[in-house]
This record gives C-alpha cells, sequence and structure tokens, in this order.
C-alpha cells in the first residue's frame, strides 16, 4: 500500500491497549451481536470470501495471508476490544456468524467513531443489518459516550447507503476518490453520520 493510499479501514490493529469498555453482548429477538469466537473460523472465512464483501469491505482482507489465517486474524482483532475498536459478530438464533458490526477510530478527545458492517449472503434481506447498526450507534452514544458517528460507503453501493439512511445517518456530503475498495480502484464515497442529539430512527427489531 502507498502512502497516498486513505489508511482509513485499515484492520485494526492487534489490541495491546486497554479496552475503553470490556467487551459487551447485546441480544435481539432470537439474535446476537456478540464477540467472536475461534470456532467461529469457518463462516467468517466464508463470508470474508463473498465478492460483495471482498469488494465493499477490503480491509477485512490483508494481502499476503492465506484467507484461513485473515479469518484467524480478524477473529482475534475483532474479539479483542481496544480504546479503538469496539466489534460484534451477528449471530443467527442456530449460532451461526450472519454479519459482523464495529465502531471504530475511536477517538475519546473528539468523542467521535466510524461505524462498518457486512452481512454474509445468508443474513441479508432479513433487517438484520439495519439492526445491527441502530444498536451498535445507541450503544457507542450511550456507552462508548460518543458525539458523533460517521459512515463512509462507496456511491455505487445502493443497499449500504439505504441501510445508512435507515438507520439515521444523515447523508452529509460526497468525498471525492477518498478511499480505494477491493476492485483496486479510487471510490467516490457518501459520508454520513448521525449526532447523539438526533432522533433515534424508529425500526422494527428482527425477532
Ligand atoms: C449492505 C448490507 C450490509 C445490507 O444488509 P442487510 O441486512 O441485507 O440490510 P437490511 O435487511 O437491514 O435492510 C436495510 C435497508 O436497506 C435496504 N436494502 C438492503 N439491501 C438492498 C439492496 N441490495 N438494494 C437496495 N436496498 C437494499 C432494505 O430494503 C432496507 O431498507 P427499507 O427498510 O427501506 O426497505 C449487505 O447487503 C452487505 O453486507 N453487502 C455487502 C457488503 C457491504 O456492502 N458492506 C457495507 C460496506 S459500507
Amino acid at each position: 500500500m502507498d502512502e497516498s493510499t486513505v489508511t482509513r479501514g485499515e484492520p485494526y490493529p492487534r489490541c495491546v491497549s486497554t479496552p475503553v469498555v470490556e467487551p459487551v453482548v447485546l441480544l435481539f429477538g432470537g439474535y446476537r451481536l456478540d464477540i467472536p469466537v475461534a470456532t467461529d473460523l469457518e463462516d467468517v472465512d466464508a463470508a470474508l470470501a463473498d465478492p460483495d464483501v471482498a469488494l465493499w469491505n477490503p480491509a477485512a482482507h490483508r494481502p499476503g495471508i492465506v484467507p484461513r489465517d485473515r479469518a484467524r486474524l480478524w477473529i482475534s482483532d475483532r474479539a479483542a476490544w481496544g480504546d479503538d475498536h469496539a466489534s460484534w459478530v451477528v449471530r443467527d438464533h442456530d449460532g451461526r456468524v450472519v454479519g459482523a458490526v464495529s465502531v471504530h477510530h475511536l477517538d475519546h478527545a473528539m468523542a467521535t467513531g466510524e461505524i462498518g458492517y457486512w452481512l454474509s449472503p445468508a443474513g441479508r434481506g432479513r433487517g438484520l443489518g439495519l439492526a445491527a447498526v441502530v444498536l451498535a450507534t445507541r450503544f457507542g452514544f450511550d456507552v462508548l459516550e460518543l458525539a458523533r458517528i460517521e459512515l463512509f460507503h462507496a456511491v455505487e453501493n445502493e443497499a449500504s447507503c439505504r441501510l445508512a439512511l435507515r438507520a439515521g445517518y444523515l447523508h452529509e456530503g460526497t468525498a471525492r476518490q477518498s478511499f480505494v475498495y477491493g476492485d483496486g480502484q479510487r471510490h467516490d464515497e457518501h459520508l454520513h453520520a448521525r449526532l447523539a442529539t438526533d432522533p433515534e430512527p424508529e425500526i422494527t427489531l428482527p425477532g
């Protein structure tokens, strides 16, 4: 990666710092936002290999390591909350991992963070992405005491844009050629954000 490449969305560094809060599991219906464990390897490996996740969540991918190790590192990084991120997997009724959400790039002096997410094909279209973003956002405001959370997506990613708007993240503008996605190309991105003082979106959590 050359120096001109935007580093936002880089894999979170292995946690050596003290977590800002201890990891917390969030339950909704029969689902949970949970801490990933080693036995999630197969599900995480398959999800990271999904073409849409590989394209729109390139931070999950690390050059030079085999996919299985990439998934292993992903699990250990996300499980080890630091003072820079709080991360969860979305666990289906049967315990399988079908998604992920994280509030990261935490800046406690500024009380800001950024949210990122993906759903595996089996998890999509059930309101789980929306639920995960709304619950993680609430955690960011109520527990991490953030004042503002930003959300970026490639302009072409209409599903992510729809989710962002439904989750109450206002569209604030377009950042030009701001991020290199999984196709190796720079893309324009929408910047969305929510403030702690914005109204909570009215959604029905999946059961
Ligand atoms: C984008 C993504 C997270 C959506 O997750 P999801 O769980 O399927 O979304 P939900 O079921 O919670 O739907 C949320 C909203 O987005 C809309 N939506 C979901 N998929 C859509 C699609 N393919 N096209 C248009 N709108 C879509 C839903 O209709 C819903 O809006 P509504 O309530 O007004 O109907 C998921 O498709 C995904 O992970 N894609 C690949 C990776 C990715 O894009 N990651 C995000 C990077 S910024």
